[in-house]
């Protein structure tokens, strides 16, 4: 595989050598699948001690007394880390600085605001000492009530939702619009809190050197992690070194530093020595994030014709009682279906959980689903197939914005799935389908939509005397294989073989990458590296088009082209010189240069910029018994270039499989006595087992978009969620003739 790097800078002529595209496996792979990858908690500094938590297990109230003699008596306890006795920070964690500040528990009182805070740090010698000691607190508590589930008080209308959208959006008239229909509907769905469950929990290994601190530590967002724990402790944030190689997962609840891991670092600056604290599984239903409950109220109007006339998205969520992150389950509703009225409106409810965050298609998840619900009831009312009353709405434009799309492959999507599927031969009416063994079939679909966002990133590109190429830039892996994509990238970027480049990535001492999350790093990063590697070369260009003993004198940089190493003069191929002869002659080790992956505002303000796709779903259900199986899940999606398709391919399943999940599986169940979450662990808090997911199948529709960002990428992280969820929910209307609009739907609804 060799590379071609065109230094015209015009994204119009951007041609890109054989390393984008490439099916290949994860760079890192070998290391995982051996063991030898490193995660946070698999380091073991000399004089390493452990941290545990003592978590409360009240919602609400004050804990009035810990019995902190008794596991400091424990063999091996070293110390007990409470709200009187805990080291100073520099910030009060309840302050605000930006919306990404989000409010920790640090044991700065002895207030409990959920089940499963913390309100105590055991420090041991040993994981079991520390364990033991932590048990030995028996805490006593002043109990509140706990404010619980989406009626637990009254609602309001939060200042923004998201990353800061308007809480309502109104495009037209919807009351004129819902009065002018012939047909309307109005129903009224849930949507459960669920957790992110990261394979590898929140851990954190805190090494203090004076006022330097070495962390390993899971973060979808180094820079971010530094700035918050350097504010927290006083110190730059450059002293603050965070090693985050391999996440073991994240989905959004890695991308803000959690209250665990900065009380890790607090205990390591407590006892004067290393510290390793792990949370357990079930205490990470609580300080790190999770999804919150919905109840979302659809309104549809259509008239005779199938055209909709209005379409109202309400949603309620629930947020912490002490910050606010809001859900915008109703914003995916402004991009989907052209309407001349829409309308989203979100209100919020406090209850005595940890603050909800983003978690994986945050609002694109919760909304989906009972939109495209809401549209399968639109069409049956109509008497339309979902899929055609789907195409007669299609948005040609957005319709709140009236922009036209970057670019939408979305009918290429409906068409190549549904072909794929069988889609033509499915009767109108439910419950018209059955399987050799006398189950229900059913066969529903969804519309999968996802923003093309960009954060933003740096990279540094460096060529060698040797002509090899070296690319940095601090990005984070959650898993997905965005190093892959990036060392792919980047051996474009450098117009270099895979083997002649060397991809650096996941601590904070390379060039700040920005957020892995908003499906947005590999655009970001990507174009990071582009931009760095277009930049060294052009400086390699200018010592050589510079150079009257160069081949290359004279040709000036647009008359410059880089391949497989070598620069060539456009004009006259065979006039070229190797990275290394240009680098020797000119008597430099090494020439380098940066560059940054951003937004790019003008073309945001022109275009609306949107992920697609359409997936098909077929479920069967038992008739007598209730138990629902999906049998088939089919889904097309257009995301602009695919760097990988393996990866791609691999990051649609798993949105697919967990757009499954929240139809059917997954829910955290909260006691509503004691605001405690009674399925907080892996066996009882269901996701589909390999057993639940169905043959599956994900076609990719090419999409060149040249607005979005310069490779022309949109991201495929967390669309696959938002077509599948509502897809399947359609399917089981489809099989039964029952509409269930609480979500994950059980078998006591289907019979
Ligand atoms: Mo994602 S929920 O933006 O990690």
């Amino acid at each position: 595989m060799t590379a071609e790097l065109n230094l015209t800078r015009d994204p119009a002529h951007l041609r890109h050598g054989s390393n984008i595209g490439q099916p290949l496996t994860r760079t890192d792979g070998t290391l995982k699948v051996t063991g030898k990858a490193r995660y946070a908690a698999d380091n073991h500094p000399p004089g390493m001690v452990y941290a545990v938590i003592a978590t409360s297990c009240i919602a609400r109230g004050r804990v009035t007394a810990l019995d902190v003699a008794a596991a400091k008596r424990h063999p091996g306890v070293i110390d007990v880390m409470t709200p009187a006795h805990k080291p100073e920070l520099a910030e009060d964690p309840d302050a605000k600085g930006n919306p990404f500040a989000f409010r920790m528990e640090l044991l700065q009182s002895d207030e409990v605001r959920y089940a499963n805070q913390a309100i105590a740090v055991v420090i041991a010698e040993t994981l079991e000492a520390a364990t033991e000691g932590a048990a030995l607190l028996s805490p006593r508590y002043q109990v509140e009530i706990a404010r619980v589930g989406l009626d637990a008080g009254e609602a309001y209308a939060p200042p923004v939702v998201g990353i800061g959208n308007p809480a309502e959006v109104r495009h037209g008239d919807i009351d004129a619009g819902l009065a002018a229909a012939s047909k309307r509907i109005d129903a009224t769905y849930e949507t459960p809190a669920q957790y992110h469950n990261a394979m590898e929990p929140h851990a954190v290994v805190a090494v203090w050197d004076g006022d330097r601190l070495f962390l390993d530590t899971p973060s979808q967002g180094m820079a971010m992690a530094q700035m918050r724990i350097g504010g927290l402790f006083g110190v730059p944030p450059g002293n603050i070194h965070i090693n985050s190689p391999f996440l073991g997962g994240g989905f959004g609840s890695k991308g803000l530093v959690s209250g665990p891991q900065v009380l890790g670092i607090m205990a390591a600056k407590l006892v004067g020595r290393p510290v390793k604290l792990v949370l357990r599984r079930s205490q990470m239903y609580g300080p790190v994030g999770h999804r919150p409950q919905t109840r979302q109220r659809i309104r549809i109007g259509t008239g005779d014709d199938g055209l909709l006339t209005a379409l109202d998205h309400e949603a309620r969520v629930t947020t912490s009682s002490f910050d606010d992150f809001y859900e915008p389950a109703a914003d995916a509703s402004h991009t989907l279906y052209a309407s001349p009225a829409i309308r989203t409106a979100h209100e919020a409810v406090r209850v005595d959980t940890g603050t909800p965050l983003f978690m994986r298609a945050p609002g694109e998840a919760t909304g989906s689903i009972a939109r495209e619900s809401a549209i399968d009831e639109a069409a049956f009312a109509c008497g339309i197939d979902p899929l055609e009353f789907r195409l007669k709405n299609y948005a040609e434009v957005e319709p709140t914005t009236g922009k036209p799309f970057s670019s939408k492959a979305l009918r290429q999507c409906y068409a190549k799935a549904a072909e794929r599927f069988g889609w033509a031969r499915r009767p109108l009416q439910p419950r018209q389908m059955r399987d050799e063994n006398g189950f229900l079939v059913g066969w529903g679909m969804g519309t999968a939509t996802f923003p093309a966002l960009m954060f933003q990133g740096n990279a540094r590109a460096v060529i060698r005397a040797d002509g090899r190429g070296v690319m940095e830039s601090g990005a984070h892996d959650m898993g997905q294989g965005a190093w892959t994509a990036l060392t792919q990238i980047s051996a474009d970027a450098l117009a270099l073989d895979l083997g002649q480049i060397s991809f650096l990535s996941g601590t904070s001492d390379l060039p700040d990458a920005g957020i892995a999350g908003g499906s947005a790093h590999t655009a970001t990063v990507g174009a990071a590296i582009h931009n760095a590697g277009a930049a060294v070369i052009a400086k390699l260009a200018e010592l050589a088009t510079s150079d009257e003993r160069s081949p290359l004198f004279g040709a000036g940089n647009a008359g410059v082209v880089a391949r497989a190493g070598r620069l060539h003069r456009r004009d006259d191929d065979a006039r070229n010189e190797s990275y290394a002869e240009i680098l020797a002659r000119a008597g430099v080790a090494e020439v380098e240069a940066s560059g940054t992956g951003a937004a790019d505002p003008a073309a945001q303000s022109q275009y609306a910029m949107h992920a697609h796709g359409a997936v098909f779903a077929e479920v069967k259900v038992d008739p007598e018994l209730g138990q629902i199986r999906a049998t088939r899940l089919v889904g097309a999606f257009a995301a602009g270039r695919i760097i990988n398709p393996l990866m791609v391919q691999s990051q649609l399943r798993g949105g697919m499989i967990w757009g499954l999940s929240f139809a059917l599986h997954e829910e955290a169940v909260m006691d509503k006595r004691s605001g405690r979450i009674l399925n907080a662990n892996l066996a009882e808090y269901h996701v589909p087992v390999n057993a639940d997911v169905p043959p599956m199948e994900v076609i990719t529709v090419d999409e060149h978009d040249p607005h979005v960002n310069p490779l022309g990428i949109k991201g495929v992280g967390e669309i696959g969620i938002t077509g599948s969820a509502g897809a399947v929910a359609n399917a089981v209307f489809h099989a039964t003739g029952i509409r269930v609009r609480n979500f994950p739907i059980k078998i006591e609804e289907v019979v």
